[in-house]
C-alpha cells in the first residue's frame, strides 16, 4: 500500500517566549529567555524529539514594538540563535530569514553555507524582500517598491546559489599524502553582475552534507510567488481558511510547473498558533490570562473587533464581559477588507462575550485554536486533509511549556492518524522535507 502522505512541521521559535508578547511574564518563563540560548536549545531539543521537520525564525531588522510592555518579535540575532542550535541538535532542520534588500549576496551565501556546514546539512534560507520602512531606514534607505525589492531579491538569490556552486563537489580533496588541501581547478569564480549586485566568488565554502541551503520564502503578490515558484522548495504563508490556503498552495505548485519544476517540490506551510488546555476552557484561560498584563491594549482591539464585523464598539457602549446584543449582533457583517472577519463574527453569534471573542485570537497573525490537544490536531487534520498545506509553521502561545503540550500531546495523536510521521526519513533537510538534491544555480541543476 502507498505510504499515507503526512503533514509536515516547523515550530516558530519567536524571540524566545512564544507568540504572544505577554508571555515572558508567565509563571515558568524565563524572563531573560531572549538572550538565553539554552532556552532556545531546549526548546529546539524538544521539537526534535517530537520530530518537527524543522525550526523557524523570522527576522526583520528593526525593532518595531515597543519593549515597554512587549517583548522583541525576533532573536537577537537569527544566525547565531541557529548556530546554538544547530551545535546541540542531530536532525531537527534549522530555517532563518535574512532579507534580500538589505544584505550583500556575498554575506548571506557564506553564513547561510557555513551553518550548513557545521549542521550537516540542515539549513534553509528564508528569503524575504522585507517592506517594512524602519528596517530600509536602519540602512540609510528609503522604502522600494515591490517591483525593485522583488528584482533584488531574484538578483541576490541567483548569486547566492552560484557561490555556493562555485565548488565543485568532489573539489575539497584533503590530501595528506600528496600535500593537496583542496583542487584549485575545481574552485571557480561565479562573476556574475546584475543591476543591484555583483560578486566575483568563488566562496571559501566546501559543500555540505545536502549540497546546499535549501530556499523558503515568504511575501506576496504575483512577484511573490514567481519568486517561490522558480527558487523555493518551502513556503511560509498566512492564510486564515481553507480555500484561501488552497487557493494559495495551488498557485505556488502552478508557479513551479511554470518554471519547469515539480509541483511536489514546493511545500507550503501555514502558520498556525494554539493554546493547550486539559479542556477547551482551560486553553482559553491561558489566553485570557496572556491579555490580561496589557489591559491597555483592550480599548483597541474591541475597536478593531468592531470594523471586522461592520459595527463602531467601544470598551465604553458595550460590556465586554458579556454577549454581543442582539441588536448590534443583527447588524453585524464580515467584513470583507479583513480575512479574519468570518471567524469573529463566528464566534460573536455563538454567544461567546466580546473578550472571550478576543481571547480566541481572532485578531492574531495567523488561525488560532485555544483547546484540548484534540482540537488542534482536528484543526491540522482538517486542513491537512482539505488539501490546504503541505504543513504547518506552529507558534506555541507560551514557548516554555507551550512546546512540551504539543510535542506530548498534539504530536501523538497525529501520528496515531497516520499524518505525520514517526521517524526522520534522513539526517538532512532536504531529506526530511522530501525535496531533491539541489547544488548551484536553479537554472544548471
Ligand atoms: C507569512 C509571511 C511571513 C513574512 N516574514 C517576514 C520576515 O520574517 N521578515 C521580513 O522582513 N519580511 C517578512 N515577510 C514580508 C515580506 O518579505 C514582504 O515584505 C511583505 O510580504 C510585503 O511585501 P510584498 O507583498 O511585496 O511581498 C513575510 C511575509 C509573509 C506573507
Amino acid at each position: 500500500m502507498a505510504k499515507q502522505k503526512e503533514m509536515q512541521l516547523a515550530l516558530q521559535m519567536v524571540s524566545g517566549y512564544g507568540g504572544e508578547f505577554s508571555a515572558w511574564r508567565m509563571t515558568g518563563t524565563d524572563p531573560a529567555a531572549y538572550t538565553n540560548m539554552d532556552s532556545y536549545v531546549e526548546r529546539a531539543k524538544l521539537a526534535e524529539k517530537g520530530k518537527f521537520q524543522m525550526i523557524f525564525i523570522a527576522d526583520t531588522p528593526a525593532l518595531p514594538n515597543d519593549l515597554g510592555a512587549q517583548t522583541p518579535m525576533f532573536p537577537m540575532d537569527p544566525m547565531l540563535a541557529l548556530l546554538s542550535v544547530a551545535r546541540e541538535t542531530e536532525k531537527i532542520g534549522l530555517v532563518a530569514t535574512l532579507s534580500t534588500t538589505f544584505n550583500y549576496p556575498y554575506n548571506l551565501a557564506r553564513q547561510f553555507k557555513a551553518l550548513d556546514v557545521i549542521s550537516h546539512g540542515r539549513v534553509g534560507w528564508n528569503a524575504v524582500t522585507t517592506s517594512d520602512p524602519s528596517a530600509a531606514s536602519n540602512f540609510g534607505a528609503q522604502p522600494l517598491s515591490r517591483k525593485e525589492r522583488y528584482a533584488m531579491a531574484h538578483e541576490s538569490i541567483q548569486i547566492v546559489q552560484a557561490l555556493w556552486g562555485s565548488w565543485e563537489e568532489d573539489a575539497w580533496t584533503l590530501d595528506t599524502k600528496g600535500g593537496k588541501f583542496a583542487d584549485m581547478a575545481k574552485i571557480q569564480p561565479i562573476n556574475l553582475k546584475g543591476q543591484y549586485y555583483a560578486s566575483s566568488g568563488p566562496l571559501p565554502i566546501p559543500p555540505s552534507e545536502q549540497g546546499q541551503p535549501v530556499i523558503f520564502q515568504a511575501g506576496g503578490g504575483y512577484e511573490g510567488l514567481e519568486l517561490a515558484g522558480r527558487y523555493a522548495s518551502g513556503v511560509y504563508a498566512n492564510p486564515y481558511d481553507i480555500a484561501s490556503a488552497r487557493e494559495h498552495r495551488q498557485a505556488l505548485r502552478e508557479s513551479a510547473v511554470r518554471f519547469g519544476r515539480n509541483p511536489d517540490d514546493i511545500k507550503m506551510y501555514a502558520g498556525f498558533m494554539f493554546s493547550i488546555g486539559a479542556t477547551e476552557e482551560e486553553g482559553l484561560e491561558r489566553r485570557r490570562k496572556l491579555m490580561s498584563f496589557n489591559p491597555e491594549e483592550i480599548p483597541s482591539r474591541v475597536s478593531y473587533l468592531g470594523t471586522m464585523v461592520g459595527l463602531r464598539l467601544s470598551v465604553h457602549t458595550v460590556d465586554i464581559d458579556q454577549p454581543l446584543p442582539d441588536d448590534l449582533l443583527e447588524r453585524a457583517y464580515a467584513s470583507p477588507q479583513d480575512p479574519r472577519s468570518p471567524r469573529a463574527l463566528e464566534l460573536l453569534k455563538k454567544g461567546l462575550s466580546i473578550r472571550d471573542v478576543l481571547a480566541h485570537g481572532v485578531i492574531n497573525y495567523h488561525p488560532v485554536v485555544a483547546g484540548t490537544a484534540v482540537q488542534v490536531a482536528d484543526f491540522l487534520e482538517e486542513w491537512f486533509l482539505a488539501g490546504a498545506t503541505d504543513g504547518f509553521s506552529v507558534v506555541p502561545d507560551i514557548a516554555y511549556d507551550g512546546v512540551a503540550d504539543f510535542v506530548e500531546q498534539v504530536v501523538p495523536i497525529l501520528q496515531e492518524r497516520g499524518l505525520f510521521h514517526k521517524e526522520y526519513e534522513g539526517k538532512t533537510l532536504r531529506e526530511n522535507m522530501g525535496v531533491p538534491y539541489q547544488y548551484g544555480s536553479a537554472e544548471t541543476k
